[in-house]
């Protein structure tokens, strides 16, 4: 399984930014145990940040089709990013969407997801190990040959 860690705006900061809700653990810290958790289950991990949605559309028009999942922490255009939306849609492997903090017991803005429509499923609140589960997730929908047309990417309107 080839799976891509996709990270959205602001994502790069992590550490330092607002340590208090989303702690002090690097991006690169938390990939590189992503990486090893992924790599005890066969699975290959790729990864990419920007802060640019234009960015993270190519990413995923490029690698996409060659991916078998996506982990996807789109920061706030979770919440507004529609071209993001679209793209993801046009995936053909499923998508986990997570967020570091519980999003639905934030401000009222951040309980709107535009990508959980046509994502496979979300995981919230858990910190950094949200990642390692999304993995799990990932794997679990591949065992039992759950693809994107099947895994809640039916087009619904956000
Ligand atoms: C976030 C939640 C978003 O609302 C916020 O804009 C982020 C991080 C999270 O991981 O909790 O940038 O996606």
């Amino acid at each position: 399984m080839r799976v891509a860690i996709v990270n959205g705006p602001n994502l790069g900061q992590l550490g330092c930014r607002e340590p208090s809700l989303y702690g002090t653990e690097t991006l690169s810290g938390i990939l590189a145990r992503v990486r090893a958790y992924a790599a005890e289950r066969d699975v290959e991990v790729e990864d990419f940040q920007s802060n640019h949605e234009g960015a993270l559309i190519d990413f995923l028009e490029e690698r996409g089709p060659l991916l078998d999942g996506v982990v996807l922490n789109a920061g706030a255009l979770t919440h507004y990013g529609l071209s993001l939306r679209d793209a993801v849609a046009a995936l053909r492997c499923p998508v986990v969407e997570v967020h570091l903090t519980n999003v639905h017991r934030r401000e009222p803005f951040r309980r709107r997801s535009v990508l959980s429509a046509v994502s496979a499923g979300q995981i919230v609140g858990f910190g950094a190990p949200g990642y390692l589960l999304a993995i799990d997730g990932l794997l679990a929908l591949h065992a039992r040959g759950v693809d994107a047309a099947t895994s809640n990417k039916g087009g619904e309107a956000p």
